[in-house]
């Protein structure tokens, strides 16, 4: 089948409580590792693309690797997504170039501009088929280079959040209820606000939210990465059953990437020093991509819930 919007997914996950995995995808092995797990879980896929990915990788090259993903996995219906788009010509430009969805993220602009910017992104997303995720409040951690700190984060007001939804017209939105990007989430104990996703939930009956910040910063995977020679101290994720149960609250996507850096990251460092005279980037790429693929199978089936709900 060809690239599909998320509508149907959303719906499909909204009635059944759980949540479809969106994945940054950077590179070929990392786009195959995730789309092996797919294939094997039967699971549909959100495939993102972040301005980043953009600047290393260049858009038509991930274009044509989630092209690709299609026709090696004609029965799995796959989305691809702008994460994180931060201006209307960013948007419009992905719209134009193939993107099925793509998110504007104005929520660094006041609320009456993040309103004006999204709603312009939705009309014209809209008229051609588009479908986009927006976002109201402000996560901490690291997103393209830009640092947010822990105490200008803001989280999501629930009223805002309803007029925000009515006057965009926006079709998921991505809230901030105590996750942040990247392998830092938590210096104490991990905690979501569930009160505040339970009103938001209510407020906005069958409307998928979207949880950004949502790796679990795999342990065995620091480990790994800190055993062969980096350096991660103090790394810490989302528990599994609190992204398990923001699953049955009313978030249907859930963002994940930092999981997949650090999969990448400490099995090519394993394979290199175990093997120092190796210098073929297959053979530490592979085990990689091994590795991705099984992480996501984990999370499709123990996380998400999405196995078996092509
Ligand atoms: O939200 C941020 C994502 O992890 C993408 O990160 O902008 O470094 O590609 P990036
Ligand atoms: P993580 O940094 O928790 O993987 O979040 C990724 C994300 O939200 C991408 O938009
Ligand atoms: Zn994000």
């Amino acid at each position: 089948m060809p690239l599909v919007t998320t509508t149907e997914m959303f719906q499909k996950a909204y009635a059944g409580n759980y949540a479809v995995g969106a994945f940054n995808v950077n590179n070929m092995e990392i786009v195959q590792g995730i789309i092996n797990a797919a294939k094997i879980q039967k699971a549909p896929l959100i495939l993102q693309v972040s301005n980043g990915a953009r600047k290393y990788a260049s858009q038509v090259y991930l274009k044509h690797l989630v092209q690709a993903a299609v026709e090696d996995a004609p029965n799995i219906p796959i989305a691809l997504h702008l994460d994180h788009g931060d201006s209307f010509e960013i948007c419009k430009d992905c719209i134009d170039n193939g993107f099925t969805s793509v998110m504007i993220d104005a929520s660094a602009h006041p609320l009456e501009e993040n309103i004006r910017i999204t709603k312009q992104v939705v009309e014209y997303a809209h008229t051609r088929g588009v479908v986009v995720e927006a976002e109201l409040g402000k996560l901490a951690g690291v997103e393209d280079a830009v640092k947010v700190d822990a105490k200008d984060a803001t989280y999501t007001d629930p009223d805002e959040a309803v007029r925000f939804v009515e006057e965009t017209g926006c079709d998921s939105l991505a809230i901030a209820i105590g996750t942040s990007h990247g392998a830092f989430k938590f210096t104490g104990d991990p905690q979501l606000d569930f009160q505040r996703l339970e009103t938001i939930s209510n407020k906005l009956p069958d409307y998928p939210l979207v949880l950004h910040g949502a790796s679990t910063v795999v342990p065995e995977f620091v480990e790994l990465c800190n055993q062969y020679g980096g350096e991660i101290p103090g790394a810490k994720g989302v528990p599994e059953e609190m992204l398990a149960k923001s699953a049955k609250m009313g978030v249907c996507k859930i963002n994940i990437d930092t999981d997949l850096r650090l999969a990448m990251t400490g099995t090519v460092r394993k394979a290199l020093q175990e093997n120092p005279s190796n210098f073929d980037p297959r053979k530490y790429l592979a085990p990689a991509r091994d590795a991705i693929q099984e992480m996501v199978e984990h999370k499709m089936v123990n996380v998400l819930g999405c196995s078996n709900k092509i």
